[in-house]
């Protein structure tokens, strides 16, 4: 495996099936690169490993991210990667934080971003930074794929929306959507889980419960109400716990529509964000 610092030494990586990450690697990262590298197209498998402060608000967990190379490395080889993108700031960034971060936040963003007032009503500007990055890494990289996990569902909608309208910025670039991969007890694996203690690893539990109970609902009113409820006795604090179209994330106005619900919660050391697929409602 290689690992890459400088953008020239990419070239003989273009086309190349993309696995951008921010580094503290769990098994939904190695899903992910075994996922690119089983492609039988002959293309290398790129993940890329920058923890891109343009996506973290003013009083979100950059400076105290999990930073794991070492660990991340292995796990990245042994998941089949053939290099390992690890840009530093001026790569991504070449005129520098302050311009960056006045980028981000005048970044045009899909609708899909802001109108179903979800992840960037709670942390706004988010999105911005995400787009901004994730743009930069596909003109780096030239991928011909990349992957991203259904764990993050806006996102990855928020991605494809960026690419489906950027006539061709990326050329052909198709965006797989990933599955998320969870925990034996059904806890989505996250790097931000490295925050829970031992005693907060078990409610961190109640936010799968809540889409457990979502699936049995017979309708969305009836799925969101369980959610809220079940999340509050575990004491989280609801960001949201919603039942949405699962293509436009817009408010779900008719039975027979694809629908996801989505979930993120707070717990005093971390905010958990998950989703599932619901059963179609008639
Ligand atoms: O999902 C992530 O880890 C990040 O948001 C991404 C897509 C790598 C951009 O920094």
């Amino acid at each position: 495996m290689r690992l890459v610092e400088r953008s020239d030494a990419l070239t003989s990586f273009h086309g190349c099936a993309l696995v951008p990450t921010m580094g503290a690697l769990h098994e939904g990262h190695a899903s992910l690169i075994r996922r690119a590298a089983a492609v039988p197209d002959g293309r290398p498998t790129v993940a890329t490993i920058f923890v891109n402060p343009t996506q973290f608000g003013p009083r979100e967990d950059f400076a105290k991210y999990p930073r794991t190379l070492e660990a991340d490395l292995r796990l990245a080889e042994a998941a089949g990667a053939d290099a390992v993108f690890l840009p530093d700031v001026a790569t991504i960034y070449p005129g520098g934080l302050d311009t960056a971060r006045r980028e981000a936040d005048a970044w045009t963003l899909p609708a899909i971003a802001t109108e179903p007032r979800l992840e960037d009503a709670a942390r706004p500007g988010h999105f911005g930074g995400v787009c901004q990055v994730v743009a930069r890494l596909f003109e780096l990289c030239k991928p011909a794929t990349a992957h991203f996990g259904q764990k993050d569902y806006q996102q990855l909608r928020v991605i494809t929306e960026m690419v489906r309208c950027g006539g061709g910025r990326w050329g052909s670039l198709r965006i797989s959507a990933d599955p998320t991969v969870r925990e034996p007890d059904g806890l989505a694996m996250s790097s931000r889980n490295r925050y829970l203690s031992a005693e907060r690893r078990d409610t961190a539990l109640g936010v799968y419960r809540a889409l457990q109970m979502a699936m049995s609902a017979q309708r969305p009113a009836t799925a969101e109400a369980l959610m809220h409820e079940t999340l509050e006795q575990h004491g989280f604090e609801v960001d949201y716990a919603v039942v949405r179209d699962a293509h436009t994330l817009m408010p779900v106005t008719g039975l027979e529509t694809p629908c996801r619900a989505l979930v993120a919660a707070r717990l005093p050391e971390v905010r958990l964000i998950d989703n599932m697929a619901m059963p179609v409602w008639r």
